[in-house]
């Protein structure tokens, strides 16, 4: 491809609702990555990786033709041979998709499976939502006790413990099953025929459309109306019901907290009994940063003969990492070696090397002038400083600097990583 001269000139940057992950930040991510990664292992779920890029139709009958992820926000495109593909809107379609494909049913047990990684949904972008944005999630397959309902729910509220999060609040809900759902449904449609008009235009669209999502409108002149409408949880038949109390009664008996949401329907037509969210204060507008329910029905709607009831969450971890940034500390450099002339940086390079396998962070300045070589250690925050110069080189012993007293001290190598033990 020929690429002229003007165009050259003009800066190439991160595609609009994308964005680069940069260090200390990245020290953030991975720390939630990895007290996720251990909370998940205890209670038995082990990692799942699938395709980023699937066929168009797992979206489309998993996640729901109607559903706002599928009608305005895929990355859809036709491939070479003319197949339409998907990158990714979420992940359950896919494991389930996974789960059918290598029957992950023969397996003993429920089927307890964990995911990170990237999705892309074409909104507009603003703080909190992004186009490529990244999930933690967990999908428990095999099991419509509510006993599993219960466990997830706990973990979720393990997690955000561990991890350190404050202040958050979990929103419970049921929404019924295809036995007493399309009842409620028609009365609400109903209903809304009488208050419609007064509603805004999403509202009056999705009346007709997808009624429930009507439960889901933000915009505040319409939530007297809303209020008023029916309640599914009136409405739930003879097996939803109990569930639905056993999922309280279980999690209650666990000290779990959570709040009562008749209105919490969700985006994705997959879901049925149990749906939970978790919002948090300090994230404004999109202060979702959990998203979850039961999904019994999905396999079937992929076409699997082989009944799959199932329930998950998705954690935003752009999100979660946002309510965290100012109060998780990065991991310091442990030693700066200034090096100081040519023989210096051959020695800075073993010393350096022994003291990295010991898992010591180093930094080898190669510089060869004092000052600037302090200063840098300094803005790196290294918690001490080697001076390897000519004199040392002589001797055998170098100059250790700890950083935050000024403290020297002169010390052969082999003393160098029992100082670094220490913890300051
Ligand atoms: P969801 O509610 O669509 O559910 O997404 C879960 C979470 O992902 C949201 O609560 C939010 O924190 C985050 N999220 C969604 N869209 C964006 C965006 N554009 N930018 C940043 N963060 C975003 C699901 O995806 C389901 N698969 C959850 C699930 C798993 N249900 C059962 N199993």
């Amino acid at each position: 491809m020929q690429t002229s001269d003007s165009a050259r000139e003009i800066l190439i940057r991160a595609v609009k609702g994308t964005r680069d992950l940069l260090p200390p930040s990245t020290a953030v991510w991975n720390h939630v990555e990895a007290v996720a990664r251990r909370v998940f292992e205890a209670y038995n779920y082990h990692e799942i990786r699938t395709p980023i890029l699937e066929d168009t139709q797992l979206f489309a009958r998993g996640v729901g033709q109607e559903t706002d992820i599928v009608t305005k926000e895929m990355y859809t495109f036709e491939d070479r041979d003319g197949a339409s593909v998907t990158l990714r809107p979420e992940a359950t379609a896919s494991v389930m998709r996974a789960y059918i494909e290598h029957r992950l049913d023969q397996r003993p047990g429920v089927q307890k499976l964990y995911y990170m990684g990237p999705m892309f949904r074409r909104e507009r972008p603003q703080k909190g939502r992004y186009r490529q944005f990244y999930q933690i999630g967990v999908e428990a397959i095999g099991s419509e006790s509510p006993v599993v309902d219960a466990e997830v729910i706990e973990m979720v509220v393990e997690l955000f413990s561990r991890v350190g999060l404050e202040n958050f609040t979990l929103l419970l809900n049921s929404v019924g099953c295809q036995n007493c759902r399309p009842a409620y449904i028609e009365l609400l449609r109903e209903e809304l025929a009488k208050v419609a008009p007064t509603l805004c235009e999403d509202c009056q669209r999705r009346a007709q459309t997808n009624p429930l999502r009507v439960l889901d409108c933000k915009v505040p002149e319409d939530q007297p109306a809303i209020d008023q409408l029916p309640s599914i949880l009136d409405h739930l038949c003879e097996i939803c019901r109990p569930h639905f109390e056993t999922v309280q009664r279980l999690l209650k008996h666990r000290g779990v907290q959570f709040e009562i949401r008749p209105r919490l329907v969700r985006g994705l037509d997959y879901y049925m009994r149990t749906t939970f969210e978790v919002v948090h204060g300090a994230l404004g507008a999109q202060n979702a940063v959990l998203g979850g329910g039961r999904y019994d029905g999905l396999a079937e709607a992929l076409g699997s003969k082989i009944p799959a009831p199932g329930i998950g969450f998705s954690i935003g971890e752009d999100r979660l990492v946002m309510t965290l940034e100012d109060r998780i500390s990065v991991p310091s450099l442990d030693l700066f070696i200034a090096a100081l002339g040519d023989a210096a940086v051959e020695r800075a390079g073993l010393l350096a090397r022994d003291l990295r396998r010991g898992s010591y962070s180093v930094e080898v300045g190669f510089d060869g002038k004092l000052k600037r070589s302090m200063e840098l250690a300094n803005k790196l925050g290294s918690r001490y400083t080697l001076i390897v110069g000519e004199d040392e080189l002589a001797r055998g012993r170098y100059t250790l600097k700890h950083m935050a007293s000024g403290i020297q001290e002169q010390l052969a190598p082999e003393e160098i990583a029992q100082r670094l033990r220490a913890k300051e």
